[in-house]
């Protein structure tokens, strides 16, 4: 694992952009993109590129980590709608090359069999180049809760407590934020060929802490990239101050 320990929140965009930069020039890959605030100085950096010619996407393909149950892609609240606000209506990455998926009808049967092809289509790609990854507060990746499988692929998983009250914040007042989600698993993103992981901000730096120095455990999800053979974690002077 390699860390790059950042003087502001900005450069941690320009220097996990750079990295995603460096591999689209080099030929068509597989992105995987994440949503929330973190990644949102990437994907602004990306943006930027692009408008300057620097970078193109458009041979890119590209998969999100996660979605919630019971959102229609096309709901502004879904995080397919949140990944083509954020970033990709704003490249030339054609909208058909943008996979998520697909959570919408919360029958378990379908989110079952949605998850199973989730991960056969990401095989069939060639699998993830690049996967972007912010982190929660208690440690999880994606929507890969404490207590995941280190070994665990796309499925249903049932959000905590803590993690629907920080994202109450995209929703609504009165509105429920869903209990459950599809969420690429452990093993999936430890499949990466390179895992960049963003966390900017004093919330962040309990959970930096222990998925970058603590044990290797599903109490904290994100120290399963401890394994991976190619992680790099970028962080602002915050989320870096209990290391
Ligand atoms: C959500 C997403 C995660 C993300 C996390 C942190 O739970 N599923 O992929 O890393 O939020 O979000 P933020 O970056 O907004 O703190």
């Amino acid at each position: 694992m390699r860390l790059v320990l950042c003087e502001s929140v900005a450069e941690t965009g320009q220097v996990a952009a750079s990295i995603f930069a460096a591999r689209v020039e080099q030929g068509p890959c597989v992105l995987g993109l994440a949503t929330g605030s973190s990644p949102l100085p990437v994907y602004q950096d990306l943006i930027r590129r692009y408008r300057e010619s620097e970078v193109s996407f458009a041979e890119c393909v590209a998969f999100t980590l996660d979605e919630y149950v019971g959102l229609q892609p096309s709901d502004s609240r879904s995080y397919r709608a949140t990944i083509r606000d954020g970033f990709v209506d704003h490249v030339d990455l054609p909208v058909g090359a943008l996979h998520s998926p697909d959570a919408a009808d919360p029958d378990p049967e379908a989110l079952r069999q949605a998850a199973a092809t989730y991960e056969e289509t990401i095989r069939l790609s060639g699998g993830i180049d690049v996967q972007l990854l912010g982190i929660g507060a208690n440690g999880h990746i994606g929507f890969n809760e404490p207590s995941s499988s280190l070994a665990s692929r796309t499925r249903i998983k049932a959000l905590t407590q803590q993690t629907r009250e920080d994202n109450a914040r995209f929703f609504g007042e009165g509105e429920t934020v869903p209990k459950l989600c599809l969420t690429q698993g452990l093993g999936t993103i430890l499949d990466s060929r390179h895992a960049v992981l963003v966390a900017q901000g004093e919330g962040k730096a309990d959970a930096v802490a222990a998925a970058v120095e603590g044990p290797v455990s599903s109490a904290c999800p994100a120290s399963v990239l401890q394994m991976h053979p190619h992680a790099t974690v970028i962080l602002d002077p915050a989320a870096a101050s209990r290391l």
